[in-house]
């Protein structure tokens, strides 16, 4: 049977990530998280103090530093999921943290940041077989994909599952700074120059607001077998 490439994009934290992996493993295909690169990207500012104190990043030396700048992914057996690696370390845990999402939209925006990562996915995705979630999957990494999905939910409901998911996770959260976090990385990603969120053309929209992740997956999968068998 012929594989093809599935395209999931949508704003911040409305479960674009668990559709996407659970469809993956359901059909037997690669699942990328293309946020997670751009995650990896932010923590190696980070971590090489190319962040300023106002939260602006060093762009020229992070041109310089870009070609040190390998991200991986391997299947965790244990999750059942890929975990990302920045340079071979794993980091899964350091990338889901407020503080890289707080930097992340910035650093997203930068147009030689989005050139390396958008050929490293294109790369990845040139055999079809994929499931790849984002923001510019469909519009600009795989604009011929088969299927192409834009997922949203209100914001509310979305700041209280990315809440939940960092109180499993041990941290502190405040449910008002997610919130504004929410916002205002969607206002980035929606209105920067390059590849900005946005709904493809010919993307199927669904709004999960209201629904369980069971009935999510099953909408996935009939989208899923009615595109391979027109
Ligand atoms: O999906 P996420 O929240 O992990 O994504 C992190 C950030 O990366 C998000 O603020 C927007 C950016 N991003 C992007 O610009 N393009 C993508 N294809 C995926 C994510």
């Amino acid at each position: 049977m012929k594989k093809i490439t599935i395209a999931i994009d949508g704003h911040s934290s409305c479960g674009k990530s668990t559709m996407a992996k659970d469809l993956a493993r359901e059909i037997g295909y690669i699942y990328i998280d293309s946020g997670a690169m751009y995650r990896c990207c932010t923590l190696f500012c980070m971590q090489r103090g190319l962040v300023n104190p106002d939260g602006t990043i060093q762009t020229a030396e992070l041109e310089r530093l870009m070609p040190e700048i390998h991200v991986s992914f391997r299947f965790n057996a244990e999750t059942g999921r890929p975990d990302a690696y920045l340079n071979g370390v794993c980091v899964e845990r350091e990338i889901r943290t407020m503080e890289v999402s707080s930097h992340v939209s910035p650093v997203a925006a930068i147009p030689f940041v989005r050139a390396a990562m958008t050929a490293q996915q294109q790369a990845m995705g040139r055999e079809g077989g994929i499931v790849m979630d984002g923001r510019d999957i469909g519009t600009a990494v795989f604009p011929h994909a088969e299927l192409k999905i834009f997922v949203t939910a209100s914001d509310e409901i979305r700041a209280q599952r990315r809440y939940d998911e960092l109180v499993a996770k041990g941290e502190k959260p405040d449910f008002n700074a997610v919130l504004a976090n929410l916002r205002e990385r969607d206002h980035i990603d929606s209105t920067r120059a390059v590849a900005p969120l946005r709904q493809a053309e010919d993307a199927l929209v669904l709004d999960n607001s209201h629904m369980t992740i069971p009935e999510q997956k099953q909408w996935l999968i009939d989208r899923y077998k009615e595109r391979i068998e027109d």
